[in-house]
């Protein structure tokens, strides 16, 4: 009996023990060497369903969407998705106040009613491969790296002249692997033709604003829906109205049979950026120094920010977006220096570093550690420096606006457009307190040594920065609208003796003059380095598996379906419903505050378990937002849109127990459209697995 007992326990343990969750960031032209772990994890397809260049595969429905997101494709009628702040500024530009798509949503009820986007593209990889020794042919040891330099930018130039002449719209990059240990030609078809089809209203595609961003629960309807346009041959074409939907090679079908905790995940898309294998010191700094006091920063901003907004609904609306983009980095940031130490990371480091030093003994990589460690003993306080010029005296709008309205005139070009979306949404009371604060701060922050000589001069000749202030507000032009936009390239030397432009210009002068050269100069050496520490590091484990850090070339995530603890005491389960949007309902929160739709579609009842979100343990980045979230079968079951914060860390170290990704449900997408767009008509050119 007690046998029995164990091996019912057993057996039960082996179903129901969660999977572990799966660190890295996979190249798709090399999944092969995954695929029988990913198989293992649940997986059904094959490699070549993934990526293959033979024949149409997963990866041609998922695309590069602008400049930093990701998208995939639903119909065949070129029907893409993305994340509601991939298509955030675009939905922006189609607003006024007669049509409010932001506050409204926004659904096209036929392809004519489509909006087209000036400048939006999006990018098809048509293939990538390894040209290693197409880029450093002709390389030799003896050679400076400047010449190896040289060389790598002529072998490149020729490679991407010559691919992109193959066809239309082809654009091609050469991407540096490993530190530049590697090199991988990336090509790919660009469109330019792209048009907005729908968009819920914010309080739906943004519901929890600033307050939930990277959290959990969470219930976000982070989508939005647009159509890629082409010539008649199917090639990219700039924006006509003879241009016809783009037929792909390949686009996702959609599972609408849910997820359930420990289903296989995979996310394709394209991560902006990591650092794993970095060393002590640098992740040091990162979780030490930069974060901890970039995160004081923006907090003095972000409540000088609410104060006002608080005090007045127009201001509130001036604000939201810059608040958001402040607010997000500051949450990460929070998530990524907590999971720093509280996994150790840096003592770990060093510990690992103390057994490579001893291995590296004698080898072409011994002293390595040392050098990179004091490398960036001479590049930290200028680094420092760096990211307070960003964190401070950037923060100052009146600073950054003269000097742009500046840099125009002196183009011979126009102010007017700038002026009028500057001062759409500025409110002088807040920019006034936030110079005081970030002044201050770098004042009482940078040493003496990093501080232009006019900041001291002059702030010794006011006496406090309060009293300087009120008379750059009082005095400069650059306050008042009406004389920014009367400004003619003739007025140059009136706007050059601006007290708010002498101060900006101060400041620009000494970061491009005793800051940036030395970051750069110090960064070049250190990715040097980095590239002997890289293969060192490969060498010292020879068992290891290393993907290659993030570059914004398209990769392969996969996990499973899983909830986490963030506590003691406090479980997560991994999938929110409508239900959680009703009870977070509140008109008085401008973050909870859903459309009156929404309710009265609730009140119809029945919809209490309509999924929403919900997390997995896929590794992503900035830039995975809008990746396609696929079922073992290939499916489509959501879309990829955070993480959450204390889990940030994995963009420099992976925890299993934390680390996770959050997702739209693909069945709240068609929930919304349906019930919220009336645009159902949509699900006729989409292909349903169940
Ligand atoms: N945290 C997500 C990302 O890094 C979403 C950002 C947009 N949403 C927001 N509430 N600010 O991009
Ligand atoms: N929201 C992020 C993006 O825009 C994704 C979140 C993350 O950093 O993982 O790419």
């Amino acid at each position: 009996m007690k046998r029995i007992h164990l091996l019912i326990a057993f057996l039960l343990f082996v179903n129901l023990a969660p999977l572990r969750a799966d660190e890295g960031m996979w190249l798709p032209a090399l999944i092969s060497q995954r695929i029988g772990d990913m198989q293992q994890n649940g997986f059904r397809l094959t490699a070549e369903d993934i990526y293959s260049v033979n024949q149409a595969s997963l990866k041609d429905a998922v695309l590069l969407f602008g400049g930093g997101c990701t998208g995939e494709l639903v119909s065949d009628e070129g029907l893409l998705l993305t994340n509601h702040h991939c298509g955030y500024s675009y939905i922006q530009r189609h607003s006024s106040v007669e049509h409010d798509y932001l506050r409204d949503g926004f659904w096209a009820m036929s392809k004519a009613e489509e909006l087209p986007n000036k400048g939006l593209t999006v990018s098809f990889l048509e293939r990538m491969e390894d040209v290693t020794g197409i880029i450093l042919k002709g390389y030799e040891s003896s050679m400076s790296e400047a010449q190896r330099d040289t060389l790598i930018r002529e072998n490149r130039d020729k490679l991407i002249k010559q691919v992109t002449q193959a066809g239309k719209g082809l654009s091609a990059r050469v991407e540096a692997l490993y530190y530049g240990n590697q090199y991988f030609l990336f090509v790919y078809k660009v469109y330019r033709d792209v048009r907005l089809v729908g968009a819920p209203p914010s309080s739906i595609g943004k519901f929890g604003g600033e307050t939930d961003n990277w959290m959990w629960p969470r219930h976000t309807g982070d989508f939005s829906i647009f159509r890629i346009y082409a010539d008649k041959d199917n090639e990219p074409a700039d924006y006509s109205p003879d241009n016809v939907p783009y037929r792909p090679k390949r686009f996702f079908r959609i599972s609408r049979a849910g997820v359930n905790a420990g289903d296989f995940t995979f996310v394709y898309g394209c991560p902006g950026s990591t650092k794993e294998y970095v060393t002590a010191e640098e992740v040091r700094y990162v979780g030490e120094v930069s974060d901890p006091q970039k995160i004081a920063l923006r907090t003095q901003r972000l409540d000088i920010q609410k104060k006002y907004m608080m005090q007045s609904q127009a201001v509130r609306i001036q604000y939201s977006s810059k608040f958001a983009s402040v607010a997000n980095a500051w949450k990460k940031w929070q998530g990524e220096s907590g999971g720093i130490k509280r996994l150790g990371t840096v003592a770990a480091k060093k510990a690992y570093e103390a057994r490579f030093k001893e291995w590296a003994k004698g080898t072409r990589y011994d002293g390595l550690v040392e050098r990179l460690d004091s490398l960036y003993a001479l590049r930290n306080p200028y680094y420092l420096a760096s990211e307070y010029n960003t964190e401070t005296v950037r923060a100052v709008e009146l600073l950054s606006f003269a000097a742009n309205v500046q840099s125009r005139l002196r183009a011979d070009r126009p102010v007017e457009d700038l002026a009028e979306s500057f001062f759409k949404d500025y409110y002088q009371p807040i920019d006034e307190e936030i110079f005081v604060a970030m002044l201050q701060a770098f004042d009482e922050h940078m040493s003496d040594t990093f501080k232009p000589a006019y900041f001291k001069e002059q702030l010794a000749a006011h006496g406090s920065l309060a009293a300087w202030r009120d008379e750059i507000f009082a005095q400069s032009l650059f306050t008042d609208k009406a004389k920014v936009v009367a400004l003619t390239p003739a007025d140059a030397d009136r706007i050059a003796a601006d007290p708010a432009l002498q101060l900006a210009d101060a400041f620009a002068t000494w970061f491009a003059g005793d800051i940036r050269p030395v970051v750069q100069r110090l960064n070049g050496e250190i990715n040097l380095a980095y590239r002997d520490y890289m293969r060192g590091q490969m060498e010292f484990e020879p068992d290891k598996i290393f993907y290659p850090d993030a570059n914004l070339t398209l990769r392969v995530a996969y996990g499973h379906v899983e909830g986490y603890s963030p506590a003691d005491g406090i479980d997560y389960r991994p999938v929110s419903t409508l239900k959680g949007i009703m009870e977070k309902d509140n008109p008085d929160i401008f973050d909870y505050n859903i459309p009156q739709t929404l309710r009265d579609v609730y009140a119809e009842g029945g919809h209490d378990k309509q999924p929403v979100c919900f997390l997995a343990t896929n590794h992503t980045s900035g830039g995975n937002s809008g990746s396609p979230v696929i079922n073992a079968d290939g499916d489509l079951i959501g879309i990829n849109f955070d993480r959450v914060w204390e889990g940030t860390m994995s963009d420099i170290v992976f925890d299993p127990e934390y680390c996770r990704n959050i997702s739209l449900d693909i069945r709240y997408l068609l929930f919304i459209v349906d019930k919220i767009g009336h645009a159902a008509y949509l699900f006729d050119e989409m292909c349903f697995a169940d």
